[in-house]
């Protein structure tokens, strides 16, 4: 007599057969009992989203470590789709509908949340899979249900967390210590839309930002830590004055990443992520993604509820900025030793930034990790393993003393890692930002954002400290 597993006991194979035809009967009294198709499929979708929420709430309880591995993919997924690994989906469309009633509410989205079923633009089961790990390691320590989205680039993911607030003529507040792309996204693509941006030249003083609040201000956005300066915003303040005034704060949050600080603990209101950094640490994939609160605080009403839920239905739907299916399974394997590689980098990253901040050939280090960086005691209050041990990140940036001309001879002659516009890499990369990823910042933009030309970001990859440390030092001893 064969053995099968019920309910985490073991009994006979009739015995199963019994319960399971018992069970099939129940539901079919249930279904019976329903008077049409519509409210038949209502009731599955909801099921199914009671369901997700379970799951959710279940992974809560388990550490970093395991939700970076497992996500919410579990034994009944990988028995439905017959392989541990989380499959693939690289198709365009789903399974067939059961009825044209079920294709009509889907399409109209009175039935949400059954990627199996819709076409790949909107949702796709590996998409929403890597949305779910990542909204609940974003999640991880608060009450609420946090929901995640997917799109083509973290580009994507901040053009896709802000413009549905914004009408023309509305404002909105962000710090000027932000990627080059983000500065012209804000300043050059909106201006044309008609959205305002007012930066803050000194994100460090709440006071400044509180002047720059206006009747038409929409939301607050900040980079924390900063790309490449490293600024570190208090997150806490800055939520709280974002709900003084009944708006969201948004943080990108991508040199941090879920493992050392996840802004929706600390009042942020939604977070995003370019996931083509540490997160998809390979390099094989592009792709952002967007984590709110099931509420948000917003003055837009009818973003209040559900924010990522209408976003995904509505304006990512029509604008079409999906995720590949293979870049998405490529960042879910990254995902899976996230926090291992993640304390890795920071254990080098801290002993490179000790090495150069003491070397007489360096202007300055900015690393939040060094007691000299001006946020230092923010960073050791936000930015923490799940053990409570601090972690810095991956990234810093430091000036060359000698201006131009020594930074120039030290990119031509330090051979040490990859000079490319990337970070977060296993690999070691470097850049000079003024030249390059800020390049189109104008030089009035730039002074104001402390983009200065001697500056070179250095991202820290998995190769031994010692490794790196000597490279340095033989370069810089030369110049
Ligand atoms: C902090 C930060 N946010 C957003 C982006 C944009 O991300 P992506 O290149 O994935 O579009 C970058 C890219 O360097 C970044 O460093």
């Amino acid at each position: 007599m064969i053995e099968c597993r019920w309910d985490g006991m073991t009994m006979s194979d009739a015995e199963y057969i019994r319960k399971k035809i018992a069970e099939l009967e129940d539901e079919l009294t249930r279904l019976k009992e329903l008077t049409s198709d519509e409210e038949y499929f209502k009731v599955r979708s909801e099921e199914r989203i009671a369901m997700r929420r379970r799951q959710m709430l279940e992974m809560k309880k388990r550490k970093l470590d395991t939700i970076s591995l497992w996500g919410l993919y579990g034994h009944e997924d990988m028995k439905q789709f017959k392989s541990m690994i989380l499959p693939v989906f690289s198709t365009s469309t789903g399974a067939p509908h059961d009825t044209m009633t079920e294709a009509a509410m889907m399409l109209s989205y009175q039935i949400i949340n059954d990627p199996n079923k819709i076409y790949s633009r909107i949702d796709n089961t590996t998409i929403d899979h890597l949305a779910m790990k990542i909204a609940a390691l974003e999640g991880k320590n608060i009450p609420e249900l946090t929901e995640g989205l997917m799109v083509a680039s973290g580009m994507a993911a901040t053009f896709m967390a802000t413009m549905p607030f914004l009408e023309v003529g509305d404002h909105f507040v962000s710090s000027n210590r932000v990627y080059g792309g983000t500065e012209q996204l804000f300043n050059v693509t909106y201006k044309k839309m008609g959205w305002y941006v007012d930066w803050v030249d000194a994100p460090w003083s709440i006071d400044e930002w509180q002047e720059k609040i206006t009747r038409e201000t929409k939301f607050l956005f900040v980079e924390s830590p900063s790309n490449p300066l490293l600024f570190v915003a208090d997150i806490p303040e800055l939520a709280k004055l974002a709900h003084d005034h009944g708006i969201p704060l948004i943080v990108d949050s991508t040199l941090a990443s879920p493992v050392l600080m996840r802004p929706l603990e600390h009042g942020a209101d939604i977070v995003v992520h370019s996931v083509s950094k540490i997160m998809g640490s390979s390099g094989r994939a592009i792709a952002g993604v967007i984590v709110a609160k099931e509420r948000i605080v917003t003055n837009v009403d009818v973003l209040a509820e559900n924010f990522v839920t209408k976003v995904k239905g509505g304006h990512f739907r029509n604008l079409g900025p999906c995720l590949h299916p293979p870049s998405a399974a490529a960042i879910w394997d990254n995902l899976n030793s996230l926090p291992v590689r993640v304390r890795a980098h920071c254990e080098r990253a801290q002993q490179i930034a000790e090495f150069l901040e003491g070397h007489e050939k360096i202007e300055s280090v900015n690393y939040p990790g060094l007691k000299s960086h001006p946020q230092h005691e923010i960073a050791k209050k936000l930015m923490k393993f799940e053990d409570r041990t601090n972690g810095y990140g991956y990234l810093m940036s430091f000036k060359i003393k000698g201006g131009l001309e020594k930074t120039i001879k030290f990119t031509q002659s330090f051979n040490f890692g990859v000079q490319v516009t990337d970070l977060g890499r296993d690999y070691t990369t470097w850049i000079h930002p003024y030249t390059t990823t800020h390049g189109q910042m104008s030089p009035e933009m730039k002074k104001r954002a402390g983009i200065d030309e001697n500056l070179i970001r250095y991202s820290v990859g998995l190769e031994a400290a010692e490794d790196a440390i000597k490279a340095l030092e033989e370069t810089l001893s030369k110049l």
